[in-house]
């Protein structure tokens, strides 16, 4: 069955790691096991429209919010030539791809992970109109796996609640070609659990992240690293089960450190907090000891701060954020998000 052209609309959520995949090999294999989240409400809309059009393509044309972006088409074209190896057709048609996110472009969080998500479910989609006979699970871990081939962690995006991503032998099930949702129990305290985003950099990251991938091979620490966030995965799983908050902040806020300490100890050293990432969680630290209240906190490739904390303790939190994070701060201050499930 063809089809001469068409459209195609979908919408792929972000999501934040817990267990940090930083370093990988070959095309898009990543060098130890990952966790993560996906989020609610950071999302980005994609229409995908299509022409036939043979070519040696696959060739397209990128729109965000409305407005041509070529600076964002190299990667897209990356991603476009290694889906092809495994889309043959792709190269039959020219597409035009308009997206959309929910989250201002400018607040330094990563939308390559909805962004590339969206994309490989419009290609699913593609399949799917094409005749492909694939049920929802089956089209979930397609799109899964070549989501993987834009981005590392668009590939966790394909599912709600916890997902893995890389083999893991405490995982049956896991894989390096796509993520799968986390198999085991999960205490209620997590499903809920609130990601507020504070937004300290407004504007572009300071590093492409996969150019600190490219800075973890050779790096001193590379294997330790990699033994380490394995580890930390596997201490997480009785966590998760029991709902013990502490053990969970101890090890989410040593993953995010650990992740920061790869980029400061790199060749060429570089460093993506600023002051005000610091003096956050440092305020995180105190208001804890002071009051016990279960939050902690993780950080992406960026200066922003992701505060996690379980849903019951919302309105303390953000009365704690409001009063005395906010300074912290630029522009509109912070995004509230939760997990999905
Ligand atoms: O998916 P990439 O190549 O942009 O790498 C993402 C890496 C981190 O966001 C820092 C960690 C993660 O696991 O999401």
């Amino acid at each position: 069955m063809g089809l001469k052209s068409g459209k195609i609309r979908v919408t792929s959520p972000s999501n934040i790691a817990l267990i940090k995949y930083w370093g990988k090999r070959g095309e898009q294999i990543p060098a130890h096991a990952s966790l993560s989240f996906t989020l609610s409400h950071s999302l980005t809309e994609t229409e995908l429209s299509f022409v036939e059009e043979p070519s040696e393509g696959p060739g397209f044309r990128f729109f965000f919010h409305g407005r041509h972006r070529p600076d964002f088409e190299p990667k897209i074209a990356t991603f476009f030539r290694r889906v092809a190896a495994h889309i043959p057709f792709l190269r039959d048609y020219h597409f035009e791809i308009h997206s959309r996110n929910t989250f201002p472009h400018s607040s330094g969080m990563a939308s390559s992970a909805s962004g590339m998500s969206a994309l490989a479910l419009a290609l699913v989609q593609l399949e799917r109109d094409l005749g492909a006979d694939l049920d929802a699970f089956a089209a979930a871990r397609r799109a899964s796996f070549l989501a993987r081939l834009g981005s590392g962690s668009a590939c966790r995006s394909l599912y709600k609640g916890l997902v893995v991503w890389g083999r893991i032998s405490a995982i049956p099930g896991s894989s390096d070609a796509y993520a799968i949702p986390y198999p085991y129990g999960v205490h209620p305290i997590f499903r809920g659990v609130q990601d507020t985003i504070l937004l300290i950099q407004r504007g572009q990251k300071s590093l492409a992240s996969s150019l600190g991938h490219e800075l973890m091979q050779g790096h001193p620490h590379a294997k330790p690293r990699f033994e380490e966030a394995e580890k930390n995965l596997e201490s997480l799983i009785p966590v998760l089960k029991s709902g013990d908050w502490e053990a969970f902040g101890g090890l989410v806020e040593r993953e995010a450190l650990s992740l920061h300490a790869m980029m400061m100890t790199a060749t060429p050293a570089y460093l993506l907090m600023l002051p005000n990432t610091v003096a956050v969680l440092h305020a995180v630290w105190d208001y804890r000891k002071q009051t016990g209240h279960p939050l902690c906190f993780t950080l992406d490739a960026g200066a922003n701060v992701h505060l996690l904390y379980p849903e019951t303790h919302r309105q303390l939190i953000l009365d704690f954020i409001d009063g005395e994070l906010l300074r912290y701060c630029q522009g509109q201050g912070y995004m509230a998000d939760r997990a999905a499930y």
